[in-house]
């Protein structure tokens, strides 16, 4: 039967969407980063990243669930002494758009007074999870506090908030792919693509 992610998705990455969307029930993204863009780009990120945070150890916050298999990547290409922590964060809202209102659904395991902390997150949107984020650890006294996204939409910005290491500055988009869901579907895929709203 016809797929039609054929008339969308350039021959190379074929198998692969074809792989990933083979339920009848899931639409085929639109690549939009390769899986070889996003590796050289986090392999940048991480160097860049070690020559700016100060020497030591780094604790490094992984933003569950969305930053998960970014950051498996990232921390591997940090040649640094450094510890993983997970927050887990819901932020309600209809499923592509966000409320702002965003609950902790699983805290950190470590106190983070006095360390370097890098906050990793797989997206900026409207910035209203991050701000809420840095205002929280903030309270908890880190020596220094950075935040690392694999992507950010700064065309849809409602409060300002500094993203410290990007990956790519992406169109108003919904994305889904390299750990980004849509009702938690998709992350499995090793590119970033781009899925219809509706
Ligand atoms: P913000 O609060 O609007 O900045 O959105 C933050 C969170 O919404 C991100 O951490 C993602 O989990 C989710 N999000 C925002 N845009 C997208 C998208 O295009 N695809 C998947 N998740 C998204
Ligand atoms: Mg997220």
């Amino acid at each position: 039967m016809d797929n039609p992610s054929r008339d969308r998705v350039p021959g190379y990455l074929l198998p692969m969407c074809l792989q990933h969307t083979r339920s009848p029930t899931l639409r085929p993204p639109q690549p939009l980063l390769s899986a070889e863009r996003i590796a050289a780009r986090v392999a940048e990120l991480a160097r860049a990243i070690d020559a700016a945070l100060p020497p030591g150890a780094i604790h490094v916050v992984v933003i569950l669930r969305g930053a998960f298999v970014f950051a498996a990547d990232l921390v591997r290409q940090i040649p640094r002494d450094l510890r993983c922590d997970f927050l887990g964060v819901r932020s309600y809202g209809a499923a592509t758009k966000t409320s702002g209102i965003v609950e902790i659904t699983h805290d950190l395991e470590w106190p983070i007074i006095g360390e370097h902390v890098l906050l990793v997150e797989d997206i900026v949107d409207t910035g209203l999870t991050l701000r809420h984020l840095l205002d929280l650890l903030a309270t908890r006294q880190p020596a220094s506090l950075r935040v690392c996204a694999l992507l950010d939409k700064p065309a849809r910005r409602r409060i300002g908030v500094s993203v410290d290491f990007v990956g790519f500055e992406i169109p108003d988009h919904f994305v889904v792919g390299y750990g980004l869901d849509h009702e938690q579907r998709y992350r499995n895929l090793p590119f970033v693509g781009v899925i219809d709203e509706g």
